[in-house]
């Protein structure tokens, strides 16, 4: 089969693709995307559901310990994906962990949707993680819909914080609705292209859908129900917006270089129908993506897709371990034979599942657009590609440069192998890489391991001691920095070639077996550039 079958759609398929929105949530610990997500289902008719989302949050001891730490700890490392129709939409929202220090998860996860919705405290504006974040989004140019929580708390001016939208971000704003008032003076949102008012009504714990009413700015019932001093700064900043605001341009939109930004409470489920109702008629649908420079159609008939996530030991009962896949063309049925096209293997995918919460599906047939689980050992790396055709290849997911290294010591040399063996299973789901030091070692029978940041050794503890019963020691070593290195002529793998080394740097080896300057500082690195033009340093590895 040529490529070239890629390329067309098939008018059977693109009904069921243009109806899927496949989306993650970005926030700063403690923004609202759990509630929001939570929110999200009770209007995909999921009401049973949206509780298990805060519930699987609170229950996290009881699945397993990396899971325990994510309690102690505040953050989210894990990722789920859930699905549910709405108005003939079928959604698919990926979680991503909101810490920094997982910036590279976020970015896998990032690679297999097609927008994003960033939820930001409104009390608080733009915090550290939301725009390490944000900035992972921009890397990837994906659509970014903004919601500002937390409305029934005293909340930032609401031009100051499209202002650092703008100023921090560096995104122009386009505010599709306006708060009346913040705190308890909170009374609604005015819908600035319907020309209306939704007033806000406080429900218990926002179980339900908030009641809306729904009139004009003039409406006497607005003016009623707004304090004088906010119906007047509200009438101000809406004259000044008409005046000098950013035009609206859903190109602008689609391109990342524009946010649409709405206002509400997701604990209150106030403004989150508007968020989802807008969001689902702008975000764009799957779009076609390259492989190796040949388009592939999401509604050709021939099935790809590529591996963004792998984790072993999701539930402890199962020990099992899950590749997610992104489909990017056709339709998945379970049992469907694919080429693995980096390996040129034939595999069966016969165990297919969609994940919620803690419970699973089995999954017989999915779209473009669509996550699937494979749980089974497929012999999968983050970034293959599967699909009909051999000839299939989508882009690697790129590796973030670690930025941080620790020495990690088996403490028990009786479980050497389940260490080793943990250790590799936790490498192959990303979650740190291990370099060879060339010319010194480190404390005696430890791996130097290293990650985007340390939260991300915690984890790997954690995981070792809850899933292999592999106690561990961590030390943390002083590079900051990891540049692959090949000279610029002769062969690159050749093991007598060595750059000169400035203070305090040393030489390593990847599992790819690359070459790696580990420095301790920005100067270090400059001094080791400046002594070393005939090599080629680059932030990112070398292609296998
Ligand atoms: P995250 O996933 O981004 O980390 O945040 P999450 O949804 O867990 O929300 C963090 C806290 O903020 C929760 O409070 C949640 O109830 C609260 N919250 C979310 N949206 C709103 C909102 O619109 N208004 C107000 N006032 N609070 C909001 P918590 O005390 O940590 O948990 P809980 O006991 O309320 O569940």
């Amino acid at each position: 089969m040529s490529l070239s079958a890629y390329a067309t759609p098939s008018p059977a398929l693109q009904k069921e693709v243009s109806r899927r929105r496949s989306f993650a949530i970005i926030s700063h610990p403690d923004a609202g995307k759990t509630t929001l997500t939570e929110k999200f289902l009770l209007y995909g008719g999921a009401l049973n559901l949206a509780g298990s989302v805060t519930a699987r949050k609170n229950q996290r001891s009881t699945t397993s310990d990396w899971m325990e730490l994510e309690k102690q700890r505040g953050i989210s490392v894990s990722s789920t994906v859930l699905q549910f129709e709405y108005k003939d939409c079928v959604v698919n929202i990926l979680d991503t962990p909101g810490h920094k220090d997982f910036s590279e998860d976020t970015y896998r996860v990032l690679t297999a949707v097609d927008a994003a919705v960033m939820v930001v405290d409104a009390g608080k504006g733009i915090e550290a993680q939301t725009r390490k974040l944000f900035e992972v989004c921009r890397r990837r140019g994906v659509p970014i819909f903004t919601f500002m929580n937390k409305l029934d708390r005293p909340a930032r001016p609401t031009l100051d914080l499209l202002d650092e939208l703008e100023s921090v971000l560096g995104i122009a704003a386009f505010p599709v609705n306006w708060p009346l008032g913040d705190g308890p003076r909170f009374k609604g949102v005015y819908d600035r292209e319907n020309k209306k008012v939704h007033l806000f009504e406080r429900t218990v714990h926002g179980s339900f859908r908030a009641p809306v009413n729904v009139s004009g700015i003039e409406d006497e019932s607005v003016k009623n129900t707004v304090d004088e001093i906010t119906y007047s700064q509200v009438c101000d900043e809406l004259e000044l917006l008409e005046g000098a605001g950013a035009d609206f341009d859903v190109e602008e939109v689609l391109a990342g270089r524009l946010t649409p930004v709405f206002f509400g409470s997701a604990a209150n489920n106030f403004g989150v129908q508007l968020l989802l109702d807008r969001f689902l008629e702008l975000s764009p649908p799957p779009i076609p993506r390259e492989s190796e420079q040949h388009p592939v159609h999401p509604a050709s008939k021939e099935f790809s897709a590529f591996v963004f996530k792998i984790q072993a030991n999701m539930n402890p009962k199962h020990r099992d371990r899950i590749a997610f896949i992104r489909i990017v063309s056709g339709q998945f049925e379970r049992d469907m034979n694919v080429f693995n096209t980096r390996t040129g293997d034939n595999v069966r995918l016969a165990n297919s599942q969609r994940l919620f919460a803690r419970d699973r599906e089995t999954v017989d047939d999915a779209f473009a657009g669509d996550v699937v689980g494979l749980v089974g050992n497929y012999d999968l790396l983050i970034g293959d590609t599967l699909a009909s055709s051999p000839e299939v290849k989508f882009d690697e997911i790129p590796r973030f440069p670690p930025e941080c290294f620790s020495y990690l010591t088996n403490k028990s040399t009786a479980k050497y192998k389940r260490f080793r063996d943990g250790l590799q299973q936790l490498l192959k789901e990303g979650v740190a890489s291990e370099f060879q030091l060339l010319d010194s070692s480190g404390p005696s029978s430890s791996v130097l391991l290293g990650a985007v940041g340390p939260l991300q050794f915690e984890v790997l503890q954690h995981r070792l001691q809850g899933e292999y019963a592999a106690e561990t020691r961590i030390e943390s070593a002083d590079w900051s920095i990891a540049r692959w290195l090949k000279p610029k002529e002769g062969d690159p793998q050749a093991p007598d070639a060595r750059p000169a080394l400035s203070l305090g740097t040393a030489l390593a080896r990847d599992s790819n077996n690359w070459l790696v300057a580990l420095f301790p500082s920005d100067w270090a690195m400059k001094t080791f550039s400046e002594k070393n033009e005939d090599w080629i340093i680059s932030e990112q590895p070398f292609a296998p």
